[in-house]
């Protein structure tokens, strides 16, 4: 079929499910036979028998940006926001097998997202892509690691680097969608792990263990240089990566203080130079790139997979 064909009949076909969704019996919301089907999301996202989850949305949706924390602390995960598929496994940043292809993350938005919300995602991954080579675009049929973006309430996370076939990270609609957080959230998904981790951190902030609550001290855990690597760039206080002053905090007193006077910590609002330069190191490339944007109702096809419904979002052809 010519692209053009190709992309029609997907449109039609897209519109064709939608409308015919409302139908009772779920069965009539599969795609045919012959459509390619998108590929497993292997990582969704693994929530432990002891996790403690009925606070967390509340926590995140009173989140407002002028707190004293970042958002993403309060997920209830490993340092707050890193989703791992067990206990054991731990996928680190310098592991070349967690690193995506071509620089890019091809991704699939979760359709209960709105325009606003859609907008305000992609400045999240405009602000990683304007100066650097690293590209987020919308699935296409072949690609066969991506990030599906979801927006259940749970938080914000992320798994940290790519893990293989689709991986999900998560922006509650309310209390994670903002630009910063989902550069935070991406920045994970691309091999990022938290800027106060780093080996070196004891030199830039002091780690003040009589206020962080009990049983979070491992949050608190630096990665050795095998681990982690800051390509030379050098810690940076500004990251959009580093935890606020009150991280895990138990009593409203810091937990981490930054040892440079005057030095600001816990951004989230916007990436900094040096994290564009670790992510640029990371994936040994330099220039900037158009961020492609299809339209918000491109080809976006739902349809029943397992229990849940997912969408399908095309991205028009090459
Ligand atoms: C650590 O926190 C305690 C309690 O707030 C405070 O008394 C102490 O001075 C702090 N230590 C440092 C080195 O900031
Ligand atoms: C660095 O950390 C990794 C993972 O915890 C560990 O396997 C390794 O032995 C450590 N290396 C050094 C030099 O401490």
């Amino acid at each position: 079929m010519q692209p053009g064909l190709c992309q029609l009949f997907l449109v039609l076909y897209g519109l064709w499910m939608v409308t015919a969704r409302p139908s009772e019996d779920a069965a009539a919301a599969s795609p045919p036979d012959d459509f390619p089907s998108l590929p497993p999301i292997l990582h969704p996202g693994y929530f432990s028998p002891d996790y403690k989850g009925n606070m967390i949305p509340g926590l995140v949706s009173s989140w407002s940006p002028n707190d004293p924390t970042n958002v993403w602390e309060l997920s209830g995960l490993r340092e707050g926001d890193i989703m791992e598929d067990g206990p054991k496994s731990r996928n680190v940043v310098s592991d070349p097998e967690s690193l995506w292809a071509d620089a890019t993350i091809p991704y699939i938005l979760e359709p209960m997202f709105t325009d606003a919300e859609r907008k305000t995602i992609r400045e999240g991954m405009e602000m990683i892509q304007k100066d650097t080579c690293f590209k987020f675009r919308p699935f296409r049929i072949g690609d066969m690691d991506f990030v599906y973006i979801q927006g259940g309430p749970t938080g914000c996370w992320s798994y940290v680097g790519r893990q293989g076939g689709g991986q999900v990270v998560n922006l509650q609609r309310a209390g994670c969608v903002y630009k910063g957080v989902v550069a935070h959230e991406l920045l994970h998904a691309a091999g990022f792990f938290h800027q106060q981790s780093a080996a070196d951190r004891d030199e830039y902030v002091f780690v003040n263990y009589t206020n962080i609550q009990s049983g979070r001290e491992s949050n608190f855990d630096k990665y050795n240089e095998s681990v982690v690597s800051d390509f030379g760039v050098g810690y940076d206080y500004g990251s959009v990566m580093h935890y606020s002053r009150k991280a895990f905090s138990k009593n409203g007193e810091d937990t981490l203080v930054p040892l440079k006077d005057g030095a600001e910590i816990g951004n989230r609002d916007s990436v900094t130079d040096k994290d564009m330069a670790k992510l640029k190191a990371k994936y040994g490339c330099s220039e900037g790139s158009e961020v492609t944007e299809a339209p918000s109702n491109y080809g976006t096809m739902m349809f029943e997979a397992g229990n849940q419904l997912l969408s399908l979002f095309v991205a028009p052809p090459n």
